[in-house]
Formats: C-alpha cells, structure tokens, sequence
C-alpha cells in the first residue's frame, strides 16, 4: 500500500496523546503531537498534514480555531475533533464548520482506527477527484486545438510542458495557423484560467490608441479622455494579456513595453502613480523577429523577453495529414449552426482539400467548409469551391483552382504569365492536354496552339 497518512494530533492531555499515537503508529501512520492551539496552527502552516485531529478544549485557545485555520488554508484536509465533558455543543459546530467526524473521549481504540480511516479514505477521494478533474480540463482545453500530426503533437507536447509556468511564449506562424488558438490553450491550461486573458492586436490600431487601450489613461490626460478608463495590462492582472502582431508594435511602445516587463510596473498616461501588475504574456507574430531585429525595426532585447517560450506554428501545406481531421471538425461544427444535415465529404471533395495548397492555412480551410455547408442541398459534400490567391492579393471572384497555385510577380509580360500558367496546369494533368483546356476554360485547340509557341 502507498505512503500512511501524516497526522497531526492537537491535544493537551499528554497521556490521550501517548495512547492515541501508539495506536496509529502501529497501523502505520505518521503522528506528530502538539498540545496547544498555536503549535497546532504553526505546525500545519509549517507543514501541512493529511489529517488533523483535535482537541476542542485546548489552554489557549478553542480547537475550532484550529479547524477554521486548517480549512482555510487547505478546504481538502480533513479535520477530526474530540469532544469531552462539556464541548459536545461545540462539537455540533465543529461539524458545521466543516469537520469531518468526532470522536468522544475517553478514547476508544476501535473508534479512533474507524473515523480515522474513514477520513483518510475521503481525503484520498477528494485527491483522486481532483486529479480526475484537472485530466478532464487539460484534455478539454487542449480539445480546441485539432490536430495528430508530427508537428502539432510535437507543439502540443510543449504546450503542456509550458502552459502551467509563468514564462513569456511567442507564437510565430503564417496568417490562420492558429496562433490564437494556441494562445487559448495556454490559459486555458495555466494556473491563471479562471482569470481573464485580454487580448489585443497591436496591428489593428493607431499607435496612440494603441498605447492608450494598453496602459489606460487618467481622465484629461489628453483632449476626449472624459473619463479614467483602465488599460489592457491591468484588466489582465492576475490572468494572461495575449499581444497579437506583436511585430507592428511601434518602436516607442516596444520602449514602452519593455519597461512594464522588467519591473512589472507602469503607470495610466496622465499619472505619476505607480501600478503593479502580475501578468504573463503571450504574443503572436505571423512575421519573423529576427528578421525584423535586423532591419532594425524590433528591439532585440524585447524579443528577448518576449520569446522565452518560442512555438512555431507549421502552416497547414507542411501538415496535410491533419486535413480530414479539421474538416470533420468543422462540417460538424457548421452543419449544426447552421441547421443542415450535411454529414460527410466525399472522396473526390476530400481529395481536393488534400491538393489544395492552402495560403490561408486553417483559416481557409474552415472558410471553405462554411461556405459549402452553406450551399450544401445534400447530406454529403461532392466538391468545394477553392480559391487560389496570388499571396498579398484578394483573391479574384470566380477564380477556381484546383491545384498548387503559381506566384507570379506583379509587371510580369502577360504572354510570359499565360506561359508559365499553361505549364503549371499541364504539369498537375500530368501532360493530359484535354484535361488542362477544360481547367483553363479554353479550347484545346487553342492551347494547343499557344503551348507550341514556346
Ligand atoms: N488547430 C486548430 N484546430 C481548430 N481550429 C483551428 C486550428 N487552427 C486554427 N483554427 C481556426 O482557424 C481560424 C484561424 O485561427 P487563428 O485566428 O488562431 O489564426 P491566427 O494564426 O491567429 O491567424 P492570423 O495571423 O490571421 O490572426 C480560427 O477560426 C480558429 O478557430
Ligand atoms: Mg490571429
């Protein structure tokens, strides 16, 4: 059997304490003795105990405050109380505040052994539960990130090595690989869950705003701060404060920023007040630092601070295994919000989504998903509609492609773009110059003719 439980016996009768220790230690348990109410308190502050048993008259003070000490540093120990002549009322009360059992003196062996056990088979309950509980919350919360690939376990595994430490965590990956996500997992797993995470994209706004939304302001701090309003870095005191697109950030805020991480300290614009906050950070980037350090467009010693953790999000073309997982994630997950019965992708669709090169990674994949469950008439999805944008450009409306897309810089001669778009497609048709027509929308003929110019 594992380790006996360590109790601590609180009782001022040196006798009661002789007989009840020889009693437990024979059954294997650890028992330290105190005979006052304070030596009680100080020696479960000092070091705890599985079980406490306790006196309720003790020469200092009552022995309820002994129970009310122990439950208010750990509500899971339990607490046992021995009533004599005249504390039986306090003995009810005990029992009210939480006390697990009482045992009557004078002190009978069998009773002691019985409540005893009892207490310490509830507490090893209580733990049990407890660690049940905490499984269930990491696997629901890590349940949001979908994905069996290599590279996500390689990420999920450091997320749960990190996510319970207060360490900064930078997560760099390409637009719509989920660096949100991850961000929410994180919390959602650290010790800080039950408090917010704030979030904030430091490419959305304005720099003054920006710095305005993050450390708050003093009310006439500038023209139109009617009222004192809290920043971003406070709301998220004692919780996580997510810095989206943490490369946009202005030098003078990476200054400014950098500051408030060293010392934990800043104050609102427009006051001398010194506010502390306890915060742990989680920044995104779908840029490279190092690269921008180099262009001296980020300060490297922020970085420093920035990326303690440092996840890299692979985009999805280097994860396509993860594919049909994702999209039975979302088909499910929009057919339901959307009242459709649409049920499963065929073969052929699928194979498409395993094609596709996917620029906007699980963005687009979930985009794309929307959008057929939107028009679906069916249970089954036969074929999706997939666009394949030029990177940087909206992509144009009616384009369809079905294969990897072509970069094609900006000023090329429109003859040379024909050219490379034919070869490309053929390429994909493995030379089947009929199928390659029909995906370019020309007659074969015609390409033949232009094909042969080359
Ligand atoms: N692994 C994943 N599991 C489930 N959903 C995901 C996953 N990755 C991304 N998503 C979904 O894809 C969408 C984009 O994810 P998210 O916003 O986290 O990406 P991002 O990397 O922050 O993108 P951006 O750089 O554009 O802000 C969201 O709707 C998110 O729920
Ligand atoms: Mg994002």
């Amino acid at each position: 059997m594992a380790r006996k439980a360590d109790i601590l016996l609180v009782d001022d009768e040196e006798a009661l304490c002789t007989a009840a220790e020889k009693i437990l230690a024979k059954e294997g348990y650890v028992v330290t003795c105190v005979h006052t109410a304070a030596a009680g308190m100080a020696r479960f502050e000092q070091h705890g105990a599985d079980l406490v048993i306790t006196d309720l008259a003790l020469p200092d003070q009552d022995g309820l405050a002994v129970l009310r000490r122990v439950k208010e540093l750990r509500p899971a120990v339990e607490v046992i109380v021995i009533t004599g002549h005249g504390t039986v009322e306090k003995a009810v009360e005990g029992m009210r505040l939480g006390a697990y059992d009482f045992i009557e003196k004078p002190l009978d062996r069998s009773a002691l052994l019985k409540a005893v056990a009892k207490a310490v088979e509830k507490q090893r309950l209580t733990a049990e539960n407890l660690r049940l509980r905490d499984a269930l919350e990491q696997a629901r919360g890590e349940e949001a990130l979908i994905g069996n690939s290599d590279p996500m376990m390689v990420v999920k595994k450091l997320i749960r090595q990190i996510a319970p430490t207060d360490v900064s965590v930078l997560i760099q990956g390409e637009s719509g690989t989920g660096k949100e996500v991850v961000a929410d997992v994180i919390h959602a797993l650290s010790p800080r869950r039950d408090q917010p995470i704030v979030k904030i994209s430091c490419a959305a706004i304005p720099e003054t705003l920006l710095e305005s939304e993050l450390f708050g302001y003093e009310r006439g701090a500038f023209t139109g701060a009617a009222n004192t309003k809290a920043g971003k870095l406070e709301l998220a005191d004692g919780g996580s404060l997510f810095l989206d697109e943490i490369a946009e950030m202005s030098p003078q805020l990476q200054a400014k920023l950098l500051r408030v991480l060293q010392d934990g300290r800043f104050q609102r614009l427009g006051s001398t007040r010194d506010l502390q906050i306890d915060v742990r950070i989680i920044s995104a980037s779908h840029v490279d630092i190092p690269q921008s350090i180099a262009e001296k467009r980020f300060r490297e010693d922020l970085y420093y601070r920035l990326n303690v953790v440092h996840i890299a999000l692979p985009p999805l073309r280097n994860r396509p295994e993860d594919i049909p997982l994702l999209a039975s994630f979302f088909l499910n997950k929009y057919a339901a919000r959307m009242h459709k019965t649409v049920r499963a992708i065929a073969p052929a669709a699928l194979d498409q989504l395993l094609a596709h090169p996917w620029p906007g990674n699980v963005r687009e994949l979930e985009n794309a998903i929307q959008r057929a469950i939107a028009v679906a008439t069916d249970d089954t999805i036969s074929a999706f509609i997939l666009c394949a944008p030029v990177p940087g450009s909206v992509p144009a409306a009616g384009i369809q492609a079905y294969g990897p897309s072509v970069t094609i810089s900006v000023g090329t001669p429109l003859e040379k773009m024909e050219e490379r778009l034919i070869a490309e497609t053929l390429a994909i048709c493995a030379g089947d110059k009929e199928k390659a027509a029909k995906m370019l929308g020309v007659s074969s003929r015609t390409l033949y003719r232009r094909s042969a110019r080359r």
